[in-house]
């Protein structure tokens, strides 16, 4: 059994419990190629101050390297008693290239190599998740301009309410979409500053060079305090909070699907292939993509919760505790990224019945703020109008009739101000159009954020 790196001021070997409580391998082991990323940019560092020669600079990248094919290939040994994926990437290299090895951790503590490759896989998944939220913008994109004429009910507390485009309703996807993007992105603007190079907490006595590191990593700057460089989880934090938000959205979106492609809506079909079946009731198509991915969000927000919690009562600077921010971390990337590619192959293949979507339209008064809007242009307070048409609705709920089928005489028995002109009002296409707003569900706003929204 291999030694500890550190087991020189201990008289006795660690507990086998205590090894297993202790080790982080099983789930750190996904750091594998930041940490030789930030390996590689410290020994051509420790070369240029000559504290490597050429020659053992060479070996020590030639090893690195080679670990790295392993960990590609599936041949790494993975150990429990080499604590974490650092530790295992250092032995494995002394067992490479023998006790030159025992020269890479010059100048370098685990808690400064910990931050940087947690950090670079940060920035890295980050760019996955943003190419895939952009992957899905365009999707929901083309779904809105092949279907510019569909018309559905809106809804305020599930209550039919105003009849809005379904383009429309696609394109507030997308606003949330863009919002997470530009979250995310934000993001990679603040963790653009490189910890290598803080030691355990305190800086180095070696004349390192920082801001060498710091660039051969693609970090703007070396981090300017070294205490709160080993401290620091914001960036995961931030990391997660992101997520949490297009979680939440995927979660709201997923929520229509199921509702929308039930039998009480039937206003979407779900593509079979994204959908499964029951062992017991041969008619069911159930869609368990979307419900998934609204089950999925609970984890992605308990992990937020999670790392907060652990982080909250620490003091400075790095801790055990802080081991605990990688399997929430890498959990949650990997959560969403899958939900992602799930949306992006199933979305395009959602077919609205834009049948279904007007018949539901006819039930609910949905053209009664129009009515009221109308009376308004007679000069009639708002306030007054509501009441009328509140009046008008009950007259049609006692003769069960919707406020197209009324006559202009029962129109007129509740208020003289009704004319003629009414009547072309009492259409859902001119309901929509008419609401021309900037932003507005009007054909003429949907088609400008359309034709804006594919130029992004
Ligand atoms: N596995 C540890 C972590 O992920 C690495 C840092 C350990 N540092 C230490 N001084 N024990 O947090």
């Amino acid at each position: 059994m291999s030694k500890k790196a550190w087991s020189g001021r201990f008289s006795a070997k660690s507990a086998p419990l205590m090894e297993r409580f202790n080790a982080s391998i099983e789930f750190d082991q996904k750091l594998y190629p930041y940490d030789i990323q930030g390996s590689l940019a410290h020994a051509l560092q420790l070369q240029k101050m000559g504290v490597l020669t050429k020659t053992e600079y060479k070996k020590i990248e030639v090893g690195l390297k080679r670990i790295l094919k392993e960990f590609e290939k599936g041949t790494f040994p993975i150990r429990i008693q080499d604590e974490d994926i650092h530790m295992a990437i250092e032995a494995r290299l002394h067992k490479i290239i023998g006790p030159t090895a025992g020269k890479l951790h010059t100048g370098r503590s685990r808690n400064d190599q910990v931050a940087t490759a947690t950090k670079l896989y940060v920035k890295d998944h980050a760019q996955i998740l943003l190419k895939n939220l952009t992957k899905l913008i365009k999707a929901f994109v083309k779904l809105a301009d092949q279907y510019q004429d569909v018309i559905l009910p809106g809804y305020t507390h599930l209550q039919r309410a105003q009849p809005v485009l379904f383009a429309h309703h696609l394109l507030a996807y997308v606003e949330m979409f863009k919002r997470d993007h530009s979250r995310l992105s934000d993001n990679l603007k603040r963790l653009n500053e490189c910890p290598l190079g803080s030691g355990a907490l305190a800086g180095s006595t070696l004349k390192l060079d920082r801001k060498l590191t710091a660039k051969v990593l693609g970090f703007s700057t070396p981090t300017h305090n070294s205490l709160d460089s080993v401290s620091d989880r914001d960036f995961v934090l931030d990391c997660l909070y992101a997520c949490s938000v297009i979680s939440l959205h995927l979660s709201r979106l997923s929520e229509e699907l199921v509702l929308w492609s039930s039998q009480e809506f039937q206003f979407i079909i779900l593509p079979n292939d994204f959908c499964t079946g029951s062992s017991m009731m041969p008619q069911k198509v159930n869609p368990d993509a979307p419900e998934l991915i609204r089950g999925k969000t609970g984890r992605v927000m308990g992990n937020l919760i999670s790392l907060l919690v652990t982080l909250k009562g620490l003091p400075l600077a790095y801790n055990k505790d802080m081991q605990e921010d990688k399997e929430p971390l890498f959990d949650t990337v990997e959560t969403l990224e899958l939900c992602l590619e799930v949306l992006n192959q199933m979305m395009p293949k959602v077919k609205p019945n834009a049948q279904n979507m007007q018949n539901a339209t006819k039930h609910g008064f949905l053209l009664a703020t129009d009515v009221a809007d109308y009376l308004t242009e007679k000069n009639i307070p708002f306030r007054k109008a509501h009441e009328i048409v509140g009046k008008l609705v009950q007259h049609c709920l006692k003769h069960n009739k919707t406020l197209e089928d009324l006559t202009l005489k029962e129109y007129q028995q509740h208020h003289k101000a009704f004319e003629k002109d009414l009547l072309p009002r009492l259409s859902l296409k001119k309901s929509v159009n008419d609401r021309n707003t900037y932003g507005g569900t009007a054909i003429k706003q949907v088609k400008k954020q359309i034709l804006k929204n594919k130029k992004l």
